[in-house]
């Protein structure tokens, strides 16, 4: 690090009501390791051995069972998966940490082999998409997706309300509605995903009506001050999402979004692994439309992240890929020691290997918890 630049990652934070020892977020990772969709020891373990972040994200989580999208993924439409979920923040919390849920419909993201009776994957309207899926079954392509009613919208939104309410049961300390990575939410806000003729598409401020009506039916749940947004401006994803206009459709996102005072707004600036170079995206402008807390998150170190907080872009810096492999990111970085490398090919495995024998700091294998 460069002796200008301070620690800033290290100092505390209060997110809501949230009081936080540090500014290092452990960014939302799906790792297809919950089987049956009820989260389990193997997985408060992972979390657990994670808690000196400042604030732990949980992976994507379905809010009903048409919302999965990837296989062993865990939800929150079930009092099962809730109990599941209360297992892992109850450890989380043990150890120090505070736990975000982040509540995830993939929309037509997802594979009839993994809907209840087989069903086609929804969207907002029935546009081809390209990309595959993780399935029991391998990765197999994405179907063309059913479009959504206008009747069945006001239902969508109520399965993201009681997920907040199944979330709350669980212990989170708040939740995040994924309105990124070319999920259903993301379909509604892109005109190249979304081809309604009614209030829900056409203008952004249409394209956006879903989302702000998803908010506020979490926030009646849990109030604003406990409430986030994740989005991805121009992030194609695997999935090819794109819009004619992303600054102007994300500058007023965010301003939607201040308006409705949630605590934080988490935002993967450009593209994520392996995708191709996004468009243009003054991600410094859309900071300035959103005054809550700004969650950097895509390619930050421990000095990049120091310095964004530094020049005043962003309170507070997720981190995905260093946090798979380094249970103890925040005692690294705070003791400038070298991080382990993340061992892709374990990314998905089943079981402990690449999940929760990282080691820690010290210890050559990862410590028991
Ligand atoms: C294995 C893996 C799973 C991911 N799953 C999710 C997810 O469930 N929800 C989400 O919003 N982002 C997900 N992401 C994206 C990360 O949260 C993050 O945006 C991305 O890794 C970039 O941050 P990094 O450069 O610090 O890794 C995933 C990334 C990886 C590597």
């Amino acid at each position: 690090m460069t002796a200008a630049v301070e620690a800033h990652l290290l100092r505390p934070i209060r997110i809501g009501g949230l009081e936080l020892p540090n500014r290092i977020a452990m960014s939302p990772m799906t790792r297809g390791r919950t089987p049956g969709g009820s989260p389990n020891a193997l997985n408060a373990t992972y979390y657990s051995q994670r808690a000196s972040a400042g604030l732990v994200f949980a992976e994507s989580t379905a809010v009903s069972a048409q919302g999965v999208g990837f296989t062993n993924t865990p939800g929150i439409f079930t009092g099962d998966h809730a109990a599941g979920w209360k297992g892992v923040t109850d450890a989380v919390h043990a150890r120090g940490g505070k736990m975000v849920l982040q509540l995830w419909h993939s929309g037509r993201n997802s594979h009839s082999s993994l809907l209840p009776d087989g069903a086609i994957p929804i969207g907002p309207s029935a546009v081809p998409v390209e990309g595959r899926v993780w399935t029991h079954l391998g990765r197999l392509p994405i179907e063309v997706p059913r479009a959504i009613g206008l009747a069945e919208i006001p239902g969508l939104i109520e399965e993201h309300r009681q997920a907040a309410i199944l979330a709350m049961q669980a212990g989170f300390d708040a939740v995040e509605i994924h309105a990124g990575n070319a999920y259903l939410i993301d379909q509604f806000l892109r005109d190249s995903s979304n081809r309604r003729t009614d209030r829900y598409g056409g203008s952004p401020l249409n394209r956006m009506r879903f989302l702000l009506e998803v908010v506020d039916a979490v926030a009646d749940v849990w109030g604003t001050d406990r409430v986030g947004v994740r989005i991805s401006p121009t992030n194609p994803s695997i999935f090819g999402i794109v819009d004619s206009d992303p600054e102007g459709l994300f500058f007023r996102v965010a301003e939607e979004l201040d308006a409705k005072k949630i605590a934080f707004l988490d935002v993967v600036e450009g593209a994520t692994a392996g995708t191709p170079d996004p468009s243009p995206f003054d991600f410094r402008e859309l900071r300035s439309r959103f005054s809550g807390v700004y969650i950097a998150n895509n390619n930050y170190t421990f000095e990049t992240g120091n310095q964004a907080i530094a020049e005043g872009h962003a309170d507070m810096v997720a981190f995905g890929r260093p946090y798979i492999a380094n249970p103890d990111l925040v005692e690294r970085f705070a003791s400038s020691a070298p991080l382990t490398p993340l061992r892709e090919e374990t990314l998905h495995l089943p079981g402990e290997e690449g999940y929760t024998d990282y080691p820690f700091l010290g210890s050559s294998t990862a410590v028991a918890v």
